[in-house]
């Protein structure tokens, strides 16, 4: 028994210390099939750097295509990124506004090379409050690679989880009422099915950046059974390297599920 405790103390204390992962030491163990990340602290990366906030959502933006590349490289099937929140609306319409235009600046710059890549772009979220020009390149971006079918690039643009679950239950609640559902027939199972992720299945890892430590209304039911992992490095900042880390860290968890 002490010799297990021994050597499992030696697998943690070897795991923790490892600095680097390469994408050959990453790819010798379990890749999630679904990441999601909240894209955090953009804003102080640029107040950092005595720059406007909207440099540092602009930095972000080139981290989101390589984020993409590694991820896709990888083998991970979804990638789940936390674009704007329906609480985003609240900041200075200048910093909206230009948020609103991020998608089509990197679907410009972009697309070709997604396509190249086989990667297939959807979007959940709100899309009817969009401004018309964000919906439109998105829109184009969904259609374009609707036949890709390597890594799914999942924004989630306008998004609340709070609001999804709320509108999950009415659209069950309006079967009930017109007599095409039992409510004995309701379960998890179905209850997923109409969230906007649909059949996209739940993320196995979460990761936020930039040191906060907390959900923000983002994948409330999905994440029910993912591993966190919360890094310190600002989104501009985060490149391959924090990427591989973290996924690195996922190997390392021990997934129970509620058993032992
Ligand atoms: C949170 O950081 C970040 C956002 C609200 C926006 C995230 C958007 C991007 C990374 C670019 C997205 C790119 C595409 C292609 C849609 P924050 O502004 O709250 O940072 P702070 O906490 O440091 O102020």
């Amino acid at each position: 028994m002490l010799n297990i405790l021994k050597n499992w103390k030696n697998q943690q204390n070897a795991a923790s210390n490892l600095e680097r992962y390469t994408k050959e030491d990453i790819l010798k163990g379990e890749i999630p099939a679904h990441i999601a990340i909240i894209m955090d602290g953009n804003g102080r990366w640029a107040k950092k750097r005595s720059l406007p906030r909207i440099a540092g959502h602009h930095e972000g933006m080139k981290v989101v295509k390589r984020v993409t590349k590694l991820a896709n490289q990888l083998g991970v099937k979804v990638l789940t990124l936390y674009a704007f929140s329906t609480e985003n609306w609240k900041r200075p319409k200048m910093e909206v506004d230009f948020l609103m235009k991020l998608p089509e600046e990197f679907l410009n710059t972009y697309l070709p090379e997604l396509i190249e890549e086989n990667v297939r772009v959807k979007i959940i979220g709100d899309e009817s409050a969009l401004p018309s020009h964000t919906y439109k390149a998105i829109e184009k971006a969904v259609k374009d690679t609707e036949q890709n079918d390597g890594l799914i690039l999942n924004f989630a643009l306008n998004y609340g989880g709070r609001t999804e679950i709320v509108n999950a239950s009415k659209a069950l609640a309006e079967q009930v009422k017109s007599g095409t559902l039992n409510i004995e027939d309701i379960d998890e199972a179905l209850f997923s099915k109409h969230l906007m992720t649909e059949s996209i299945q739940d993320p196995e890892l979460l990761i936020r950046t930039s040191g906060e430590i907390r959900l923000s209304n983002f994948m409330l039911w999905q994440v029910a059974y993912s591993e966190f992992v919360f890094t310190d490095v600002l989104w501009p900042d985060f490149k391959e390297d924090h990427f591989l880390k973290a996924v690195g860290e996922f190997q390392q968890r021990g997934r129970r599920f509620g058993g032992i």
